[in-house]
Parts: structure tokens; C-alpha cells; sequence
């Protein structure tokens, strides 16, 4: 299997590279990872230059782990957004189709709004309440719609020990401040980069097996539980001084939405579930919080 992965010094295609087996091949804006290694050179708002780096690599699965992920400035670049979050998937999804490749694709819980009083399910109905979500619905709609054998994995809140993150943010301004303001009527699951890299490893390698596009479609992707971005931010204190990383932990004081105020408007309820996820690969999720503890171990190792 010769798999192309774009976005790879992405928080999710990073860890992609580590997960998979096959013959991989990475790809970036710049044709360079982050440790300065040399790889392929990809830019999804270049579609000219798209088709022929897919000419020329000829993949049999794209893993498309890049994105406009910007999300308060998706709503003064909304163009570019939609160019690269809904328009892009439609190119590789049409070149996929035409070589008998398959595409595996990410998407978010912003493509709903919010107003559920249960967690999501994969055919709710949906209805983004910013550019960026819109963005990522047109880019669904465009790989569903492509007739090329796909999966597309929604997830939310994703974090990492690398890149631009809530974690990192939250342990970098705890580090300046004795006390934070953090919004606590916005309800999700934090999803490490590293999880969805393992699921989508293991899914692949189940559904490359499949002669019909039976287990093609959509899955909710996220860690089991929930929690707001406060209960997230105290939950990451109190294992960063566990491990060793703080000798202090801030005063994180709770806030409503309101308080901090954003460019987009973002989803007051955000949990996805992932009963489908596990009816039909059999992968079970684990809690947010154990999963935060790997991360947090991870950084620990990292720091020591
Ligand atoms: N982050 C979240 O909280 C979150 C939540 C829900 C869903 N998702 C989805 O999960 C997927 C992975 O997200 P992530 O958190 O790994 O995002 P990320 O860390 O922001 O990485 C996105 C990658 O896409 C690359 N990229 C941006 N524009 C590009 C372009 N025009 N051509 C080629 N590459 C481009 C970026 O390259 P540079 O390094 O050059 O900037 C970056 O490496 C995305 O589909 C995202 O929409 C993310």
C-alpha cells in the first residue's frame, strides 16, 4: 500500500507517520518535515500543482491530515478556508476515483451547532455556525459525493505535546500567571493527535481488506467521556505538577463563553459518539483523561 500523507507536520499527520505501515509518503507545504528531513511538496489551494503531485506519486490511499485549521481567522479568510477545506478534498476525491485509489479524511464537531441534548451521531443533521465549519462540511459533502472508496474521521479538540494546542497554551500561560480564566460552558472530549493516528492505523488496516464500500462513510473519532475547557485546563494542571512539569498549579477560574468573546462562534456542545466507531471495527476508545496521561507522560520523557 503506498499511502500519501498530507499535512505531515500537522499535529495529526506527525503522528500518522508513526502509526502506519506501509510504504508511506509524507507530504508538506514546504517539502520538508520538521526535523528537516526532505518529503513531498503539497499545497491543497494549489489544484494544478495537486494533480500532478498525485500524478507523479500515484498513491493507492491519500490520508489527507492537512487543513485550514484557523479557526477565529477562517472568518475573515473564508475563501481560503472553503478552498482548502471544501474544494481540495473534491480534487484528491476526483483523482482518487479516476486511479481506483481510496481517500481517508478528517472533519470536525464544528460542522454541528451545538444545540444537541445528546452526543452526535454520525447522520444528525448538520448545521456549521462559522466559516471554518462550513469549510469542513463542504469538504465532506465533496468526498461523499465523489464516488471514490473513503472514510472520513470527525473529531474534536484535538491536542498534542507538539504544535498549536490548548495544552500547550494552557502550560505555557500557567507558567506566566498565578491565575486563568478559562470558558466552562463548552462541553467536548479532548482527542490527542496520537489516538486518532493509532484508530485510523488500525481502521485502514481493516477496511483496505474490503472488496465493497460497505464500511465507507463517516465516524465520530474522539476520546470516550467529556468535560468543558476549563474541567480540561484544571485536569492538565493537576497532571502537569503530578509529572513534574509545574511546581505550582495556577488557579483556573471558571468563565462563561460570553466573558471571551472569539471572531467565530463556536459550538456550546460539542460530544460526538462513537458507538459506530466501535459496532463496526470494534475499537474502543479510552477515557479523555486517560489519554491525557499519556500525552502527559510523553512530555514528561521529553523533559527529563
Ligand atoms: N485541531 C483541532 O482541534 C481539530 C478539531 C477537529 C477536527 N480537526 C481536523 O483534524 C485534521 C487534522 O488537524 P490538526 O489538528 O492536525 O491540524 P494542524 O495541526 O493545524 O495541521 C494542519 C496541517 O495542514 C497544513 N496545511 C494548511 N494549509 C495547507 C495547504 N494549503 N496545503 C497543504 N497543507 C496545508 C498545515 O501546514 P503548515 O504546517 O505549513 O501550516 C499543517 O501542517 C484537520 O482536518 C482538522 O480540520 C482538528
Amino acid at each position: 500500500m503506498r499511502i500519501l500523507v498530507t499535512g505531515a507536520n500537522g499535529q495529526v499527520g506527525h503522528e500518522l507517520l508513526r502509526a502506519l505501515s506501509g510504504e508511506i509518503i509524507p507530504a508538506t507545504r514546504t517539502g520538508v518535515l520538521e526535523d528537516g528531513t526532505p518529503c513531498g511538496t503539497l499545497d491543497l489551494a494549489d489544484f494544478g500543482a495537486l494533480k500532478k503531485t498525485l500524478d507523479r506519486i500515484a498513491p493507492n490511499l491519500i490520508i489527507n491530515a492537512a487543513a485550514y485549521t484557523a479557526v477565529d481567522r477562517a472568518e475573515d479568510e473564508a475563501e481560503l478556508a472553503q478552498r482548502i477545506n471544501g474544494e481540495a478534498p473534491d480534487v484528491l476525491s476526483a483523482w482518487a476515483r479516476q486511479h481506483a485509489a481510496r481517500v481517508v479524511h478528517y472533519s470536525t464537531d464544528y460542522i454541528f451547532d451545538g444545540s444537541a441534548a445528546r452526543a452526535y451521531r454520525e447522520d444528525d443533521a448538520t448545521h456549521p455556525v462559522s466559516a471554518y465549519g462550513r469549510s469542513k462540511l463542504a469538504g465532506e459533502t465533496a468526498l461523499r459525493e465523489s464516488g471514490a472508496r473513503h472514510l472520513i474521521f470527525r473529531t474534536a479538540w484535538v491536542y498534542a505535546a507538539r504544535g498549536h494546542n490548548f495544552l500547550r497554551t494552557m502550560l505555557r500561560v500557567g507558567a506566566e500567571r498565578d491565575a486563568l480564566r478559562v470558558v466552562d460552558d463548552q462541553i467536548g472530549a479532548p482527542t490527542p493527535a496520537r489516538l486518532i493516528a493509532d484508530v485510523t492505523a488500525q481502521v485502514v488496516a481493516q477496511w483496505w481488506l474490503d472488496e465493497t464500500p460497505a464500511r465507507d462513510g463517516i465516524y465520530h473519532l474522539v476520546a470516550s467521556g467529556q468535560t468543558s475547557w476549563c474541567g480540561f485546563a484544571r485536569a492538565i494542571f493537576e497532571r502537569a505538577q503530578t509529572v513534574g512539569l509545574i511546581e505550582q498549579t495556577p488557579t483556573v477560574q471558571a468563565i462563561r463563553t460570553d466573558e471571551y468573546p472569539t471572531r467565530a462562534v463556536r459550538p456550546a456542545w460539542s460530544v460526538l459518539g462513537t458507538a459506530k466507531l466501535r459496532e463496526t471495527f470494534d475499537i474502543t476508545l479510552p477515557d479523555w483523561k486517560e489519554a491525557l496521561d499519556d500525552v502527559m507522560r510523553e512530555l514528561a520523557n521529553a523533559n527529563s
